[in-house]
């Protein structure tokens, strides 16, 4: 059996990180595409020398765009790609532009989709991922679930029983299995900080990024931080900071270049607690025990709130110190959501070996 697996942004190559040794020792072969959707060296290369991935069979350069200059460019490519190749059926993972272009460039050349994470979903259309996320799921023959919810979305949605798999939560295996990597690492001393001594801040969503009172009301929370805030920053949010009046002399705030996955994980792992918009770093934070804020109006990682790691709080200044506050003296023995364990990669390779049902009419 052959898969091809496409990658194209930053949460992509941490989700393939445990998943082509797992389905190799499954006798499945998974060369990588990587779509160029990410292309920097902070942005992409640091990732798969950091998780020692294989490297892409094929790199297709798309790089940066509108949604549909980088969608379509893709899909293109992608579409050579898979009437040269004939795989027997082509992976996407997660909801970045690079996993619509798969699904959609795949399913009109009749090459059968499968979706690991499918079934998240925030239930806001204005979220280029729920869009994303959306029509992918549509357009899989094989759907690979994170939680139980997710499953109950789909087949609220129509999707028929047999096409989905509770696999668990890939993102949950590539903690755990890089957490000994990083044993011994302690990157916040870099910065003369210890563990358990600063706040860990991301912010990129275009909900945040786009709206400039939003992100100043983020800003001004941070400032607000009763510990000092670390805070790595991804290239679209660099240019508009210096319009939040935020100066970085005499700041309670540190800002660093975009890191890679290890470095992450540990500064997560020895934080006191996160402020992010990102949806992976719900899911790391969770599995870490960390206590995380999530500036957003919506998450479709809503298990990470049920569980009690994660608390929702719009972008408005004094709700997020208020539930800063609450995260940093809060308890943190949460139990983990059932399934994210070690066993994600291994229960994929099953399912594939298992079959990809063909979409109806096909
Ligand atoms: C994408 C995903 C988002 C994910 C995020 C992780 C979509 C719709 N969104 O958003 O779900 O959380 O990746 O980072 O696919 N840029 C660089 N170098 C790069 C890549 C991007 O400088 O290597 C800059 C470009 O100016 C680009 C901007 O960052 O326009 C945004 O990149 P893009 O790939 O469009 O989306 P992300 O915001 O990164």
């Amino acid at each position: 059996m052959r898969v091809i697996i496409v990658v194209g942004a930053r949460p992509n190559f941490i989700k393939v990180g445990p998943l082509v040794p797992a389905l190799e020792a499954a006798g499945i072969a998974c060369p990588i595409v990587h779509t160029g959707q990410h292309y920097d060296a902070a942005m992409s290369d640091v990732f798969f020398r950091d998780l020692e991935l294989p490297k892409p069979l094929w790199f297709l350069g798309v790089g940066s765009g509108t949604h549909a200059v980088q969608t379509g460019t893709a899909m293109m490519k992608l579409e050579e790609l898979l009437q040269a190749e004939r795989p027997d059926a082509l992976m996407v993972v997660g909801d970045v532009n690079s996993t619509l272009a798969g699904a959609l460039a795949a399913v009109k050349v009749q090459v059968p989709v499968v979706h690991l994470e499918a079934g998240l979903r925030s239930r806001d259309m204005s979220m280029p991922e729920e869009v994303n996320r959306l029509v992918t799921d549509q357009l899989s023959g094989m759907l690979l679930t994170p939680v139980p919810e997710a499953g109950e979305n789909l087949i609220a949605e129509g999707i028929a029983s047999e096409r989905i798999h509770f696999v668990g939560n890939i993102m949950a295996e590539s903690v755990l299995r890089n957490l000994t990597r990083v044993a011994d690492r302690v990157p916040c001393q870099e910065y003369g900080l210890n563990s358990g001594g600063y706040v860990l801040a991301t912010v990129h969503r275009p909900e945040n990024t786009g709206h400039p009172e939003r992100l100043e009301a983020i800003i001004s929370a941070l400032e607000a931080s009763p510990l000092p805030v670390l805070f790595p920053v991804h290239p679209r949010t660099r240019p508009l900071l210096a319009a939040t009046g935020l100066r970085e002399a005499g700041s309670r705030i540190r800002l660093m270049d975009p890191l890679g996955y290890s470095n992450v994980l540990a500064l997560q792992r020895d934080a006191a607690a996160i402020v992010t918009d990102s949806g992976g770093i719900q899911e790391e934070a969770c599995m870490l025990h960390t206590p995380c804020v999530t500036v957003r109006r919506n998450t479709e990682r809503g298990i990470t709130v049920d569980v009690g790691a994660n608390r929702l709080v719009s972008a408005d200044a004094e709700a997020i110190e208020d539930a800063l506050s609450e995260a940093l003296t809060s308890d943190r023995t949460w139990e983990l959501p059932e399934r994210w364990d070690m066993e994600v990669a291994h229960r994929v390779g099953n399912a594939l070996l298992g079959g990809v049902l063909p979409l109806s009419g096909v």
